[in-house]
């Protein structure tokens, strides 16, 4: 059943008490950072004198605004020659982010992510597909070395190339799988394509499913698909990546470690902080981060807490689905989108007039997510021939995809077609059904 049951089942009064000396030595550690000694300076705060959970309440948030004025080295604790790993976010130069980790600080998150793996019912002799992004993606790595401390045979399969993704499910016996939930509507299609139907062909009993939103109705969807259990998995690459929270058996919510993370929810806008069962942002601490801790880290995600006893045993808190961000971020194939990536990459092309529009929509027929991103073309370029036309068509679909990470169908159109804009937000349109 447990992965670590003491930790795991700790009653309140005792986890409550390691916070508390976790969040203590987390705060001395931050202050060496360049950042940490900063703000700790400018607002007069000496770590040594939070001497209860509640007092930390006091302390002012970081945001990803902080990482990015900060990169790549502001929030770094300790020398060069410790780190061992960075994760980076996409994003051009100033928009960038990087999140750096020492042999401990990894040696925590795989024990963190075999932690949840277990306690799904994963064990030695389990064969897992690990099916997202590898390199900068947190999930790659993240799930990989998770999986190997918990002793599967790992398949490092990746993500694309869907019908490789069969063959390596069939040959090596695959029975769990780490997916992102709309690729997992899609690759049910490509079974089909190839004649075969996973819950017959395959061995597969569980999926992780997580890196985008999704409802309990898509879950249920992809269970009925490859008749297996759906597990939603939560994390963000700041808080180390997946591992942060996660669904136990009762699939009720998703326990968040509360040895590892201090978690609050707050009003997005007038930032109080929230009772548990209303719904807000959530706010993390690390309590054991060597290379790089952040405290009160403002997410944009917002989720409920649910403070009640899990029959599975285990005493750490659970958050619900994440239902929506408090930012204008999207999520596309597993791919966080910033608008304002899409507006900059824009508007550095001469030939490209003031309004665009960007389209979100889930091809029905095989469940594919793509964005359509429509342009309007300043007049004296559309002038030009089609072979000019579709030139730029090429070049802008290049820009945005080596800006995004995605390609985006990009559509150009007659100037002062599309409806002006008034604001970044309704220049994008969301037509999926998560
Ligand atoms: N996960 C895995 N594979 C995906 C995917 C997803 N979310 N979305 C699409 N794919 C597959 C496509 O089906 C296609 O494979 P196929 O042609 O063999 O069927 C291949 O990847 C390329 O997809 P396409 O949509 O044409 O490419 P793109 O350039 O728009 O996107 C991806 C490129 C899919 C590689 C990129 O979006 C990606 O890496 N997504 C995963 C991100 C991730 O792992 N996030 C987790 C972070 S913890
Ligand atoms: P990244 O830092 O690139 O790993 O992206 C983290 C973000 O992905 C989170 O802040 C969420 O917005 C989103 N995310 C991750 N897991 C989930 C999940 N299970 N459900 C909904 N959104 C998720
Ligand atoms: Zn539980």
């Amino acid at each position: 059943m447990f992965w670590q049951k003491e930790i795991e089942t700790l009653e309140m009064k005792s986890l409550r008490e390691l916070q508390l000396g976790r969040l203590k030595k987390t705060l001395a550690q931050a202050g060496k950072s360049p950042f940490y000694s900063r703000l700790f300076q400018q607002n007069r705060i000496s770590p040594e004198k939070i001497k209860s959970l509640e007092d930390a309440k006091n302390l002012p948030f970081t945001t990803k605004e902080d990482l990015r004025k900060e990169f790549p080295y502001g929030f770094l604790t300790v020398s060069r020659e410790e780190i061992v790993r960075v994760h980076s976010s996409s994003g051009t130069t100033g928009r960038a982010t990087a999140v750096f980790h020492t042999q401990g600080d990894l040696n925590g998150w795989a024990n963190l992510v075999a932690r949840c793996m277990y306690m799904t019912g994963v064990r030695r002799g389990d064969v897992f597909q690990n099916m997202v992004g590898y390199g900068l993606f947190t999930g790659g790595l993240g799930f990989q070395y998770g999986a190997e401390r918990l002793g599967a045979l790992t398949i490092p399969s990746g993500s694309g190339n869907s019908k490789r993704q069969i063959s390596l499910m069939r040959d090596f016996e695959t029975t769990v799988i780490h997916i992102i939930p709309s690729y997992a509507l899609h690759l049910r299609k490509v079974f089909d394509e190839v004649g075969l139907n996973p819950r017959k062909d395959t061995k597969l009993r569980i999926a992780f499913i997580g890196a985008e939103p999704h409802s309990e109705a898509t879950r249920q969807r992809i269970e009925e698909m490859y008749g297996i259990q759906a597990f939603n998995s939560y994390g963000l690459s700041e808080m180390n990546g997946p591992g942060v929270a996660f669904e136990c058996p009762q699939k009720m919510g998703m326990h968040f470690w509360e040895d590892d993370f201090l978690v609050e929810v707050i009003d997005p806008r007038t930032e109080e902080i929230l009772p548990d069962g209303q719904e807000g942002e959530l706010v993390f601490t690390t309590l054991n981060r060597e290379a790089m801790p952040l405290i009160r880290y403002r997410s944009k995600d917002l989720a409920t807490i649910f403070p009640e006893p899990c029959p599975c045993g285990r005493t750490h808190r659970r958050i619900s689905r994440i239902k929506g961000r408090s930012d204008d971020m999207f999520i596309l194939k597993g791919v966080n989108i910033f608008p304002l990536q899409i507006d900059t990459t824009l508007m550095n092309i001469p030939e490209v007039g003031t309004n665009y529009r960007v389209i979100l929509e889930r091809e029905k027929e095989n469940f594919q997510d793509r964005m359509i991103v429509q342009v309007e073309v300043r007049p004296e370029y559309f002038q030009g021939d089609l072979w000019q036309l579709e030139k730029l068509r090429k070049q802008i679909t290049e820009a945005l995809k080596s800006e995004l990470l995605v390609t985006p169908k990009v559509e150009l159109v007659e100037p002062d077609t599309l409806p002006k804009s008034e604001g970044k937000a309704v220049r994008v349109l969301d037509h999926r059904e998560m």
